[in-house]
């Protein structure tokens, strides 16, 4: 098939499991697309860790823009993590006419509205499907399946690590700390876990579906956050006493006025409600849609696997695009913000 070329950035959970993947599935993705994908360049921080993987020697930089400006390399896949690295880097990259892949949700929540302005003006699509709920295709059932319809909300269980202390505190009893460490050592956390748990994270995801939703950012400030930190092990065992599951939900709703709201934060779910069956790892995202009614996405919302499956997705996706620069059909969040007001309860 057409051969393209990926170079990557960032070898750690999501970009392990890029490129693990890719070696295992790589002819069974040629046969069903066409496409014969390699890595030709990858910049790591750690030149020790990545020979780990067994990436050749002279595919391995430590300069980011060794994969940005390589002539060699047709997609960008930003897989570093971080918000200002990770800015100049997909900013690089849509300069150079690069198509861009990234799971980055921190930097697409914080700097989207820029990336995306630049992404058109320059004509060069940014898929980034990795970015919310893991292994769920989310983004790209709001953006082309659900585009014939006015997005009236979006009801989520969307930070993995997160269901997973929740569950494990419930189920097991442990530590609200024992869990987190559980969730870390199977890769679910962030290098910062303090964005899981204090349920930035989650925000960050939401502002994310909301752009698409809404057709415009919300930015930061906007966004209400609550995150489970503050919750105790006795907290969890009186929901589950009164018959409620805690989750952490995020929440984006709007009115007939054009008021959005985007808000995360730990929530009673009855036990009988689906989500309250949503465990571990798992997330699920319903959306309701004007004409669709309520749709459920459910699945593996976190770790190395699931994550790297959607990244996978889209480096097709943009392998497609990379002649062309269409991205097909689907609506794409445009490069700026919209107004956000609360809306009153
Ligand atoms: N730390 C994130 C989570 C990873 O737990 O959901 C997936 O985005």
């Amino acid at each position: 098939g057409k051969h393209i070329k990926i170079g990557l950035a960032g070898l750690g959970t999501v970009g392990g499991g890029l490129w693990s993947n890719l070696e295992r599935n790589r002819d069974l993705i040629e046969s069903r697309s066409g496409i014969r994908l390699t890595i030709p360049m990858v910049a790591v921080r750690d030149m020790a860790k990545a020979k780990a993987f067994g990436v050749p020697a002279d595919s391995l930089t430590t300069n980011w823009q060794d994969v940005t400006r390589s002539e060699d390399v047709d997609i960008v896949v930003e897989l570093i993590g971080g918000v200002d690295t990770a800015y100049d880097l997909v900013m690089d990259a849509i300069d150079q006419g690069k198509v861009v892949v990234t799971g980055n949700k921190a930097l697409l929540a914080e700097r989207g509205a820029e990336i995306f302005k630049r992404a058109g003006e320059k004509g060069v699509p940014v898929f980034y499907e990795a970015a919310v709920a893991g292994g769920i295709p989310i983004i790209k059932a709001l953006r082309e399946s659900l585009i014939g319809n006015h997005v009236t909300g979006i009801y989520g269980i969307i930070n993995g690590t997160s269901n997973y202390i929740l569950t494990r505190m419930t189920d097991a009893g442990l530590s609200f700390a024992d869990a987190l460490k559980e969730a870390s050592d199977l890769g679910y956390a962030e290098a910062d876990p303090y964005l899981d748990i204090s349920g930035w994270d989650a925000a960050h995801k939401a502002a994310i579906l909301a752009s698409i939703a809404y057709g415009s950012w919300v930015s930061i400030e906007d966004l209400h956050v609550e995150g489970i930190d503050g919750l105790s092990l006795s907290d969890v065992h009186y929901a589950e006493r009164l018959g409620y599951a805690i989750k952490l939900l995020s929440v984006v709703k709007a009115d007939d006025e054009g008021r959005i709201e985007v808000r995360t934060q730990p929530s009673l779910i009855p036990n009988e409600h689906i989500l309250a069956s949503v465990s571990g790892v798992f997330n699920a995202v319903a959306v309701h849609g004007d004409s669709s009614g309520e749709s459920l996405y459910y699945g593996s919302g976190a770790g190395q696997d699931p994550t790297s499956s959607s990244v996978l997705a889209d480096v097709v996706d943009a392998a497609y695009a990379v002649d062309t620069h269409q991205r097909g059909p689907g609506f794409v969040p445009h490069g700026h913000y919209g107004e956000v007001k609360p809306i009153e309860d």
